[in-house]
This record gives C-alpha cells, structure tokens and sequence, in this order.
C-alpha cells in the first residue's frame, strides 16, 4: 500500500503533505524536502505478530536429495530428482508433451511407492486413463482429480496429501474470490503463489505446467519465473520428433543440463546419445550452404542450423532474402564477403534461413551466415559436426563472442565434435571445450580457408 509522503523544511521543521517553494514557516525558499511516513507510525499500523528471527548458527540445513523420478533426462535437469517441498513450473508450447512428459513422471514416481496426485483442468478422467493406457502406465493407486478451482483444488491435496502434484495447466486453475478469467495475469500469479504456500507448508513437491502461448508469456510461464523454484522448458519442433527439456531457473541444481527425449507412439522416450539423434538429422541435411550455430537466446544456448542458397542471378539486381536472419546484418555479411574474402556474390541472388522458425538477432551468428553464404557459393559442404560462433567486423576480422562456454557445452552435449570461434575466445577456452577440439581464426578468409572441405 502506498503511503503518503511528507515534506519537511530543512530551516524550521514545517511540515506539509505538499511541495512548497517557499516554506509558510519561516519563509525560506526551496527547503521543503520530501521524507518518507516516520518509521514508528508504520510499526504503529502494521498488524499482526512479530515475526521470529534466527541468527546463521540456529537455522539447520538438511541436504534434501530430490527423489529420482527414474527418467534420467529429466532427473538431471531437474538437478537429482524431485526436492520435496518445491515448486517447479514446466512451460512449452501446446502439444510439445508436457503432459505426456509429467504423466510419466507420475507413473514412475507412484510405481516407486510415493503417493502422487495429478490433477487436470484440460483433460477429463477417462482421457487421463487412455493416455495412461497409451503409455503403459498401470500403476494402481495414482491419483486422479479434475478440479480448476483454487481453494478446492487445494482442500482436494492436503485430503490426499500426497508426496508429488502435478497441476495441469495452471491457466485453468482460478480463484473464484478475484473477478479475472483463469488464464489472465492475476489469477495465474495468485493460484502459483498459493500453490507456493501449499509446497512449503506441507512439504510437498508441485510441478505445474503452464503453456506459453503465440502471443508471448504474457498470462504464462514468464510471469511465474520469479515465483517458482524451478523453471523447466521442453522445446521441439512439433513436427519432429525430438524434444529438449531445458531449466532455465533451479535452485536446486545447474541450468546448464538439457534432457533429450523423442516423442514416440508410446510416449516421450529418452534419448541418452543426443547426437545420434540431432547429427543423423543434421547430417542427412550436410550438404553445401548448411552451419550449425550455437546461439544464446538471452542466457539459453541453442543451436540453430543456418542454411544459405547462392544461385546465379537471372537478370537485374541480386535478389537478397532471409528469414529467421536479421536482412541488414545479411547484406552487411555479404559486402564482407565480397571485399574481404574474394567471394563475388554480386551476381548472385542470395537466401539465407534459420532453420525451425526460430529468430536469431545476435551478431554472434555472422560467422555462420557467411560460411553458409560461402560454402553454398562454392559448393562445398561444411563439416557437419562442426558449430561456428562469431561476429564479423567490417575489414573481416572476426571478434568475441559472449558466454563462449554455455556455447560449447551445449555443443558437445548434442553431440557434435568441433568449433570454430574467434582466436580470442579460443585461447580463453584452452583445454576448457566440453570435450569438442576447439578451432580459432582471426579473419574471414582464414575462417572459409580452415572450414570449407574439398
Ligand atoms: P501433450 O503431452 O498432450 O502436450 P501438452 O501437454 O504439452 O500440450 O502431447 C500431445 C502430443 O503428443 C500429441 O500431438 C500427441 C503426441 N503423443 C505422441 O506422439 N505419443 C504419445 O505417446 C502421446 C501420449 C502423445
Ligand atoms: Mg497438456
């Protein structure tokens, strides 16, 4: 609640709830400051008891263990297992498997003797079943419930008082008390935070999932970062068939892991190997005009292959067109190319695309356009276990990148085998590559020179 601020005047005292130019009590000019409520008139108002304080010593501290859920991948997103009294959000776009995903989790967790109780605002009982069904999961006693309101959503948990929720999604659930509609920004925040209290009063692990839609996060995910212990993100291309469960937030463990599943007939299946996953893709796909690149979208790392089609210009003026690449920063890519690194484009239409519909704003990608836009030009293939990363200045030189490591252990993890990155960023790294050999180049030309196979 805000409160009202006063002015005091810095000669004589007055006191006035406004500003004056010129204090009414002694009539100096301009010593009316404002000063916040006097500190003893809130203790005054707040309500309420005193709340008990500890010092460093008396508070003790059991390493909690999180309970491994048997799905490795996402055990070791989630930094062990699962921490009791957490609260943990799993966001992604509709249809990508959350709740395929925390449905498993569930079986597996009730199978190992835990009490679990997943509760549903989108899907009906029977639907529940026939994906259980579906994903073989036969365990006796986990608990069902489809319930969207808050406060009997929750009497609903601590009768069932179970050691595992989960709550799909959180966008259905609302508190009749407030007169928002489930979904919008007041009720997803205020059901989270009471599910919050209910985790930490109760010791209960709640995983909630929240879909995060086309319009951006605004009712969604982002919203809750703040709120919850642990933020997960499973990501994929609908499409295809293999997904990425990243934490982007945990309290619990490192937000540098990634989980890797493929969606299969009979549910999300665990993809140990990643690269045999990712590089079977990628490499059906090695042909000529094709980058992977490892970019950090804000401070998540994500790798992105890069495709360029250079093809003789019909008559006229080169057509030059991107999508998923910024255009200018393409154009400006090309005059390098041309000045800097013999590669005439000039008669040549040029297309440059990133694949899967994602955005790459960064510079950190300028490398990976250009050797796309040269190896399409001579029609070389790039070595596709190879991720490039590096921002190419005017007279070709390439310079630094940010977060260099989160870029190759996110490399190494999917399984390629080398990178190319600016000297620099290259000495800094030394023998610190995630296991990948780790290439530097100072210029364009040495870059296409060192990358572009015979
Ligand atoms: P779902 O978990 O319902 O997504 P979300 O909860 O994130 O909205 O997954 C839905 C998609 O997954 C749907 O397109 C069907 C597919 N799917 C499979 O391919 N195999 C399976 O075993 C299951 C259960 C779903
Ligand atoms: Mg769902």
């Amino acid at each position: 609640m805000a409160f009202k601020s006063r002015f005091v005047c810095q000669e004589c005292g007055h006191q006035s709830f406004r500003w004056l130019g010129r204090c009414p009590g002694c009539g100096a000019w301009n010593t009316l400051v404002e000063e916040g409520e006097h500190i003893e008139a809130r203790i005054a108002r707040s309500q309420g008891e005193s709340v008990q304080i500890h010092t460093l010593a008396e508070v003790t501290w059991k390493d909690t263990a999180g309970l491994p859920t048997g799905i490795s991948e996402l055990d070791r997103v989630l930094g062990g297992g699962i921490v009791p009294a957490s609260l943990v959000l799993l966001g992604g776009d509709p249809g990508i498997g959350k709740s395929t995903l925390l449905l498993q989790a569930a079986g597996k967790v009730s199978r190992s003797g835990q009490r679990v109780l997943y509760a549903s605002g989108e899907e009906s009982l029977p639907q529940i079943k026939k994906r259980a069904a579906r994903l073989k999961i036969d365990t006796p006693d986990l608990y069902l419930v489809f319930e969207t309101e808050i406060s009997r959503l929750v009497r609903s948990i601590v009768d069932c008082a179970p050691f595992l929720v989960v709550i799909d999604s959180i966008q259905t659930v609302f508190d009749g008390e407030l007169g928002s509609a489930p979904g919008s920004v007041a009720q997803v925040r205020e059901c989270t935070a009471q599910l919050m209290r209910l985790a930490k009063t109760k010791g209960m692990s709640i995983f909630i999932v929240g879909h995060v839609t086309k319009e951006g996060f605004l009712a969604g995910p982002r919203l809750l970062e703040h709120i919850v212990d642990t933020v997960l993100y499973l990501e994929g291309e609908r499409h295809q068939s293999f997904r990425i469960l990243r934490a982007i937030k945990n309290r619990f463990g490192s937000t540098n892991e990634i989980g890797v599943f493929e969606m299969t007939g009979d549910g999300l299946g665990e993809v140990h190997n990643p690269s045999a996953l990712f590089l079977r893709q990628h490499m059906s796909g090695a042909l000529p005009g094709s980058v992977v690149v490892p970019t950090l979208e804000g401070t998540r790392p994500l790798l992105v292959e890069i495709q360029a089609l250079v093809s003789p210009t019909a008559f006229g003026t080169p057509r030059r067109m991107t999508a998923g690449v910024d255009y200018n920063r393409m154009v400006l890519i090309t005059a390098v190319l041309e000045k800097r690194a013999g590669c005439v484009l000039s008669s040549f239409d040029a297309y440059v695309n990133a694949v899967g519909g994602v955005r790459i704003v960064e510079p950190a990608a300028d490398l990976g356009i250009a050797l796309a836009l040269a190896s399409s030009l001579r029609d070389r293939p790039v070595d596709p276990a190879l991720v490039v990363a590096g921002e190419i200045g005017l007279t070709g030189e390439i310079r630094p990148v940010t977060g260099v490591r989160k870029r190759v252990s996110e490399a190494a993890q999917l399984g390629f085998l080398r990178c190319l990155l600016p000297s620099a960023d290259a000495a800094r790294l030394g023998d610190d590559g995630a296991g990948l050999e780790i290439i530097g180049a100072d210029t364009l030309p040495e870059a296409i020179e060192k990358v572009l196979q015979e």
